[in-house]
């Protein structure tokens, strides 16, 4: 595995993404068997960063990861979890509630990051960040960052926080570059923050662009190793692809490993209409 160092953290480049852990926007018991074995699966091949939200699965996505961890005796320490509070949270009140039932429901006593899932249209940035310095102060909440914000937004972002923002979690795929487009990703990695790429593998299909399928076949491993490695070969990006399949949980894991000369990044980096 490769990290990224970042404010004396070391992250890994591939963690796992808990979306679909639980059920889709309301819990769905009848999913937890096979969500369990999927996290279970996650743990012993090795990722040590969950991402979740209070959103997932109306907080049972939390509930679940929590309760693996516990069963497996995984020392807390070892692993970096991240959530969210929904855009609907953030009044100063509710942001501190939300990152207390997190907690509660993971079973943990503090979260590694905490992220705005959302922009909001109505409530204030200045008061989310009032409650959300609170809780890096208070030992909650070791880093905060933001989610689907835009540059003009992630810059009012960075002014808020008290601690320097770690991240900006956003869609990022070789099918799908609006975050270079826009100036994000550039950004980032001038200012030492970590662009988080979330849905890595999901969109407009990665099987069905050539570029993705010549390469894989070239070096003898998946259109979605291609991807992967695409993105964590790009200085500041670290990603965060769900799978539930064991399988591809490993090669998701090993993507990190895979080394992309340059003519292959410019290629896939030009591939988006493929
Ligand atoms: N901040 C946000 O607004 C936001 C939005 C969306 C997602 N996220 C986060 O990002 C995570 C990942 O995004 P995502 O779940 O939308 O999409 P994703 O990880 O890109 O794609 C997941 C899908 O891809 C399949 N897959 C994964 N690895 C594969 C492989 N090696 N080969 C073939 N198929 C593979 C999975 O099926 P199998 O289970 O069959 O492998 C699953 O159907 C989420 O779980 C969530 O934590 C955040």
């Amino acid at each position: 595995m490769r990290y990224e160092t970042i404010r004396n953290l070391q992250i890994p480049k591939i963690g796992f993404g808990c979306w679909s852990i639980g059920g889709m926007s309301t819990p769905e018991p009848a999913w937890d068997q096979r969500s369990m074995t999927a996290l279970h699966s996650a743990l012993d091949l090795g990722y040590t960063h969950f991402d979740t939200a209070e959103s997932y699965a109306n907080g049972h996505s939390e509930e679940l990861l929590g309760r693996v961890i516990r069963e497996k005796g995984v020392r807390r320490a070892d692993l970096f979890i991240t959530s969210k509070v929904s855009p609907e949270h953030l009044h100063y009140d509710d942001v501190l509630k939300s990152c207390d039932n997190s907690l509660c429901r993971l079973g943990m006593d503090y979260l590694d990051l905490y992220l705005i899932h959302w922009p909001s249209h109505s409530i204030k940035l200045e008061e989310s960040f009032k409650a959300l310095n609170q809780l890096v102060q208070s030992g909650k909440v070791r880093f905060l960052g933001v989610s689907n914000f835009n540059l003009k937004l992630l810059k009012q972002a960075i002014v808020l926080s008290e601690t320097p923002l770690l991240t900006n979690q956003v869609s990022f795929s070789v099918p799908d570059q609006e975050y270079v487009k826009n100036g994000v990703l550039e950004y980032c990695q001038q200012n030492e923050i970590l662009l988080t790429a979330y849905s890595p593998v999901k969109r407009r299909n990665i099987k069905s662009n050539a570029t993705l399928r010549k390469i894989a076949n070239d070096r003898k491993v998946t259109p979605e190793q291609i991807a992967l490695a695409w993105l964590v070969m790009q200085p500041r990006v670290i990603t965060i692809p769900m799978s539930a399949n064991p399988q591809h949980q490993a090669e998701n894991l090993s993507a990190a490993d895979i080394i992309l000369n340059a003519d292959e990044m410019e290629q896939l980096s030009a591939s988006v209409f493929n």
